[in-house]
């Protein structure tokens, strides 16, 4: 079957809760599809998961409790699974190959432990966004410029390990890479900065 012009992005939950990290940048996902008019698929969700209004509220954005596998078991050859250890990188051609993308909804550590290879096992074709670990939602930023938009991954202008400076004392650097705004600062889904100085102050607290 030839690929669908509009595209699928499918995150597999793979933790049992959905953290606050987590939502901010399913929340960011879900509004950039919405806005490049693809679709947003939550796959793999415990039955007992409670979706957060938001989320539910954009219309192209699909809870299930269905993995990937069940979902795409007739037309798997559509999906590519971006995956950070596969051999070849991710091209605007792809996009002519593949309907749907498929990423692992586990939040970035450092260094990674590699839990995408739950998701490599079900033998979907992968591609690799470059050597450098992304979160999430930049890893869904960046399919959607090249595979969408027709932007070679080179071409695209990314900042690494940023440091969030939150006063004259306080500061927490990002392990990973995201893409670079028109304001030159790295994007980051909607109040995450402020999540992560909070989650700093709380560590801090944590210590006395
Ligand atoms: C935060 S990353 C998780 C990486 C992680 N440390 C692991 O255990 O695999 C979440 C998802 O984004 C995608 N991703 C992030 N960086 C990537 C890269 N450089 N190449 C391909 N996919 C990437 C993968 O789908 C991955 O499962």
């Amino acid at each position: 079957m030839a690929p669908t012009s509009s595209k699928t992005y499918i995150v597999e939950h793979l933790d049992e809760e959905l953290g606050p990290w987590s939502e901010l940048e399913y929340l960011a996902i879900a509004k950039e599809s919405q806005e490049s008019g693809a679709k947003f698929l939550l796959s793999s969700l415990p039955p007992a998961f409670k979706v957060p209004e938001a989320l539910s509220a954009v219309p192209s954005f699909t809870a299930e409790n269905r993995g990937v596998e069940e979902l795409y078991a007739q037309d798997k050859s559509r999906v590519c699974l971006l995956d950070p250890a596969a051999a070849k990188d991710l091209s605007p051609e792809d996009g002519d190959t593949f309907d749907a993308f498929l990423f692992g909804g586990i939040l970035g550590d450092d260094p990674p432990r590699d839990r995408t290879s739950e998701l490599r096992k079900k033998g979907f074709e992968g591609r690799r966004l470059g050597p450098v670990q992304m979160t999430t939602d930049t890893a869904v930023r960046v399919t959607r410029l090249v595979v969408e938009g027709k932007t070679p991954l080179q071409e695209i202008s990314y900042t690494d390990s940023p440091e969030l400076r939150f006063n004259e004392h306080e500061s927490t650097q990002m392990p990973f890479r995201y893409v670079k705004g028109a304001d030159g600062k790295p994007i980051m889904p909607q109040g995450m900065v402020d999540l992560i100085k909070k989650d700093a102050d709380k560590a801090i607290d944590d210590l006395f």
